[in-house]
């Protein structure tokens, strides 16, 4: 294959995602394919076709079937940067991506601040036994290491409450990787959290979601939330605003510089950062999302729909450049 047949390759292992990265690479007039590693076959002696290609695996592909799709992903990846090929969000994203210990450890030493959090191997009377030591009274979040959309993030107000979910709790919600994480719930004076989206290292925009209604906030209309958890324990009200609003006024600069130089430092291209100020004003981030979604009718209120500032576009728009330069470098 020439450098003129080389495409733009999307990684990932959920068709529902892709309509507005098509519709943004189709706007750009850039070739382009998937590839789904919800299965496949590769043959490691031969080189991978040319081209860029772009990894979105999600760590929530297991919640669709896919439990060893981000395990297939490391050996592509592997094999794709072992020929050269340009990777965007490569095998250091994917080894956040499927670890949020991983991901606190690199926010650390990028200097952010993340919230207080114990790692536990999956099983009931350690978990409970490290919530009462390093949590009492109350209250504590409990998620997966490896998670992705909200699923299985919980509040508990103490750690009996947590002790009495874990006595019951459906074989399906353990964590797939075996590991638990139990964090120190922030209090927000007002019931929001941040997410900064970031494409070629470079910020883009930071959206407002309104956590309300629970935390399961996967920003893709496809996952439009369903009965969600609530942290007050109450139904879950519906809020009038829109529940996500992309911020005009963006983020401090410092905080701004100092995420762009976590993602350089880390390997990373493509992500949606989330975090939460607390009510002393400080920031703590607690997720790292390398497959990032975008809310559509968020950009479409801010008037980017369609432009390279708009998520899919910027993306597009990143995408196109690398696929100019992997073109000169075969030349
Ligand atoms: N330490 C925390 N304090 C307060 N709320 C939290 C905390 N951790 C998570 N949440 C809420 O739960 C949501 C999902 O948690 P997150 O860590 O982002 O998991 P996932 O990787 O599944 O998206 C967050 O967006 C936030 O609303
Ligand atoms: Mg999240």
């Amino acid at each position: 294959m020439t450098a003129q047949h080389a495409k733009i390759h999307v990684i990932h292992e959920n068709p529902a995602w892709l309509p507005p990265l098509a519709e943004a690479f189709g706007r750009a007039g850039l070739p382009w394919q998937e590839l789904d590693l919800s299965r496949g076959t590769f043959d490691l002696s031969s080189p991978p076709p040319e081209g860029v290609f772009y990894n979105r695996m999600s760590a929530s592909s297991h919640t669709r079937g896919h439990r060893y799709a981000a395990e297939l992903t490391a050996g592509v990846l592997a094999w794709l940067t072992r020929h050269g090929r340009i990777v965007v969000n490569g095998p250091a994203a994917l080894d956040l991506e499927i670890s949020k210990a991983r991901q606190y450890a690199a926010l650390e030493a990028g200097g952010l601040v993340v919230p207080r959090t114990v790692m536990v191997r999956d099983e009931a009377e350690a978990v409970l036994d490290a919530a009462r030591r390093h949590f009492a009274p109350g209250p504590v979040i409990l998620k997966p290491n490896r998670g992705g959309k909200g699923l299985g993030v919980r509040l508990f107000p103490s750690a009996d409450a947590l002790g009495a979910y874990l006595a019951d709790a459906p074989v399906e919600e353990a964590p797939v990787d075996g590991i638990w994480l139990l964090q120190d719930y922030v209090r927000a004076p007002r019931p929001v959290i941040t997410r900064a989206e970031f494409v070629g290292r470079r910020f883009v925009y930071a959206v407002e979601v309104d956590t309300t209604a629970g935390f399961e906030l996967c920003p893709a209309d496809v996952c439009a939330v369903g009965d969600a958890f609530c942290p007050a324990g109450d139904a879950p009200a519906v809020p009038a605003a829109p529940r996500f609003a992309i911020l005009p006024e963006g983020i401090e600069a410092p905080l701004r510089q100092k995420l762009e130089a976590f993602l350089d430092r880390a390997g990373v291209d493509v992500a949606g950062i989330e975090f939460i100020r607390d009510a002393a004003g400080q920031v703590l981030v607690y997720d790292v999302n390398t497959n990032t979604n975008y809310n559509a009718a968020a950009e479409e209120a801010a008037g980017l729909a369609g432009t390279e500032r708009s998520g899919p576009g910027a993306l597009a728009a990143f995408l196109g450049r690398q696929l100019g330069e992997a073109g000169r470098l075969a030349a």
